[in-house]
């Protein structure tokens, strides 16, 4: 029921116009989709939750290592399929100049596997709470994406798991991050669902050739509360077969704290073709 509401809300923010998926693609990049299953109250939970979770890894290396070794064995692990990637737990690049972020990926699978294999974290409540908000959150966006796949007519990208495999990616940029140049996703969609700054995320529809002009802050139409924020859907490199090109984006710079929150739509058992994409300007010039 509660997942119907959501379609409901995808509707009602653009029927009016009735632009198919595709073509708000082409024209803006994005898809706007009112989101009323998660408000500012869970997210700023979730990064409580991740500031607690990186403080406890910073200070106890050794769970630090037992999260690497169980990203290990899980890469390794028949459900890393699902996923066609190799991101999963936390990558603390805090120190690295530049980069100045604290990014943690998170799969139910993954979720799974850990308290399948590693009775032990039990005594770790910073990560099984921070688990635990991730799971909550990224619940209602598989639906989201199987719809959107549905729209688009490509249903088959899903069809051979149950769900759609979304990895949640939760991040922290710190003050000293700096941001050089826009990127592709290699997903079958992103979804950005939440951030303290929202103005910071600029995009560009696929063209044949970028400059920095091209790239601008996503308008927001969906009427919401000061408490509930819409979400975008963008297309990752993983639908270039079908003739969708991903939306490039980037995260400018403020000198300040930001968190994010992303929704992956991966593919399972795919392997990206080989494919040309637009080069991509630097923002540093
Ligand atoms: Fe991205």
């Amino acid at each position: 029921m509660i997942i119907r509401k959501m379609f409901f809300l995808l509707f009602t923010c653009h029927s009016l116009y009735a632009t198919p998926i595709a073509e708000q693609f082409k024209e803006s990049g994005y898809v706007e989709i009112a989101d009323e299953e998660n408000d500012e109250t869970r997210f700023n939970a979730l990064y409580s939750y991740f500031d607690e979770l990186i403080e406890f890894l910073q200070t106890n290396p050794r769970w630090e290592q037992k999260l690497y070794i169980a990203k290990e064995r899980f890469i390794r692990s028949k459900d890393r399929s699902c996923y066609s990637t190799d991101f999963f737990g936390l990558y603390d690049e805090s120190k690295r100049i530049g980069r100045s972020q604290i990014s943690f990926y998170y799969s139910t699978h993954f979720h799974e596997f850990i308290l399948a294999r590693y009775p032990e974290f039990t005594q770790a409540p910073k990560i099984l709470h921070f688990f635990e908000g991730c799971r909550k959150i990224q619940k209602p966006y598989g639906e989201v994406c199987n719809r959107a796949a549905s729209e688009l007519g490509i249903e088959e990208i899903f069809s051979s798991i149950s769900q759609p495999p979304i990895l949640l990616k939760v991040v922290k940029y710190l003050p000293s991050y700096t941001a050089i140049r826009p990127h592709y996703d290699g997903t079958a969609f992103s979804l950005f669902l939440h951030s303290t700054d929202s103005d910071s995320l600029l995009l560009s529809p696929y063209k044949p050739s970028f400059s920095v002009d091209d790239f601008s802050s996503p308008i927001r139409t969906c009427s919401q509360s000061e408490n509930q924020k819409s979400i975008l859907l963008i297309p990752g490199t993983f639908l270039s077969e079908f003739s969708i090109f991903p939306t490039p984006h980037i995260v400018l710079d403020s000198g300040q704290i930001r968190y994010a929150t992303i929704a992956f739509a991966m593919r399972a058992n795919y392997t990206q073709q080989q494919i040309e994409l637009s080069p991509l300007p630097s923002f540093k010039d």
